[in-house]
């Protein structure tokens, strides 16, 4: 008889239990799937738990969308978006898609979040050029940026701060405040994406003490549409219909998140600190088993306290190990151990060529992406879900002796 397949062990798992389902239930039952009393709750669970206000929309891309759209002009004709160079797209495309140039900032060694040293070169050069500046900060792998540096620097040089918090949901800054609630950070975006440590599904939202701002997103979500009684000189006023209940001003898009996906929201907002408790242990174990291996480094070196732990990005040093990136991915897969890619480097993107110019050196990013691997890190993962990655990690010296010797 043939032993049972083992299955594979994924990079991330969203994590529910009963109440989810009950609320899900609930929600179901309301009959409000949409626009009802579960995304006002939604909001007043995450506004609580980041600290200001938020507004729930359908994904993190959304969230970046409608804030880039509804964001206020200072009267420029050139906007720039500073991120990262190893970021996911949907700032950088959002930007672009919203008629924004886009530049990309190389990341420190440590946590691979934005590098100041080289944001300050590239804030000297573009904030002349452009009437408005604004850098993304994204929190890689849960770990916050430098927020004082990051500050310091946009208002030495006039640009806006915005986070990309899609990793750090439930997060704290190094002064213990939660993500989210920087003061001199203009919002904060999350994704509630199924990989994330909160997930609905599908789902994100924007948090901000600009109330201006937080409605233009609110407004932009449900197609700008404004409430607006008829008027008797209006010319598109029908007598034969009924007089139009709103106006348009600005075109804006259905972004909005259904009752279903916030019902689920509210459930896993309330188990969030015994997740984040759960990941950060599994992070530690990690940190400690790996600590013997001089052929790869954990990012960063070591556990931090406050972080959201949604990653665990591993650089191995692939020239030590004697192996490609293809062999490195093809040992863990082999082994059924999905580890995933966080993130092909942006400037390597068709879409994201920018200009030299608009691009500061990127040693970093060039030198970390061939070896940078996420291992699997999840609510729910085993003791020995864990053994079995590590087994992998440490059969990699191994794997390049047999490759090179046999
Ligand atoms: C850093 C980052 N930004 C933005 C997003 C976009 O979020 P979503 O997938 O919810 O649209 C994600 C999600 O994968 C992300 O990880």
């Amino acid at each position: 008889m043939s032993a049972e397949p083992v299955p594979d062990l994924p990079y991330a798992r969203p994590y529910w239990d009963a109440s989810d389902a009950q609320a899900l239930l609930a929600a179901l039952d309301s009959g409000m799937w949409t626009g009802g009393a579960a995304v006002a709750e939604f909001e007043r669970v995450l506004a609580e738990l980041v600290g200001v206000p938020t507004v729930a929309v359908s994904s993190g891309t959304a969230a970046i969308f409608a804030l880039l759209a509804g964001y206020p002009r200072r009267g420029a004709e050139r906007r720039l978006l500073i991120s990262p160079a190893i970021n996911f797209a949907a700032g950088p495309a959002s930007a672009q898609l919203l008629g924004w140039d886009v530049a990309l900032c190389d990341v420190r060694a440590e946590d691979l979040t934005l590098c100041p040293d080289r944001l300050a070169e590239l804030l000297a050069v573009l904030s002349g050029e452009y009437q408005q500046v604004v850098v993304l900060a994204m929190h890689y792998a849960g770990h916050t940026c430098d927020m004082t540096t990051l500050s310091e620097l946009c208002r030495a040089h006039g640009a806006e701060l915005i986070e990309d918090a899609c990793h750090a949901i439930g997060g704290r800054y190094s002064d213990g405040t939660p993500v989210g609630s920087w003061p001199s950070s203009r919002a904060a975006f999350f994704s509630f994406h199924p990989t994330k440590p909160l997930a609905t599904g599908e789902g994100g939202a924007v948090s901000s003490t600009d109330s201006e701002l937080l409605g233009a997103v609110a407004s932009f979500r449900n197609h700008n549409m404004a409430a607006s009684p008829a008027r008797d000189d209006d010319p598109a006023r029908d007598d034969d219909l009924a007089p139009r209940p709103y106006q348009i001003s600005r075109p804006g898009l259905n972004l909005r998140l259904s009752d279903l996906h916030a019902a689920v929201g509210v459930a896993q907002a309330a188990r969030l600190p015994e997740s984040q408790r759960l990941r950060a242990e599994l992070a530690a174990s990690y940190h400690e088993r790996l600590a013997g291996h001089d052929w790869l480094r954990t990012v960063p070196p070591e556990r931090r306290d406050g972080s959201a732990h949604h990653l665990f990005p591993v650089v191995f040093d692939l020239a030590a190990l004697r192996l490609s990136k293809r062999e490195l991915l093809d040992a863990f897969h082999g082994k059924g151990v999905r580890v995933q890619i966080h993130y092909t480097p942006l400037h390597r993107l068709d879409a994201f060529r920018v200009p030299e110019r608009r691009r500061s050196p990127l040693p970093v990013t060039d030198s970390v992406f061939p070896g940078l691997v996420s291992l699997p890190l999840w609510r729910g993962m085993t003791e020995s879900d864990q053994d079995r990655v590590l087994d992998v990690v440490a059969g990699l010296p191994r794997l390049a002796g047999r490759r090179v010797f046999s």
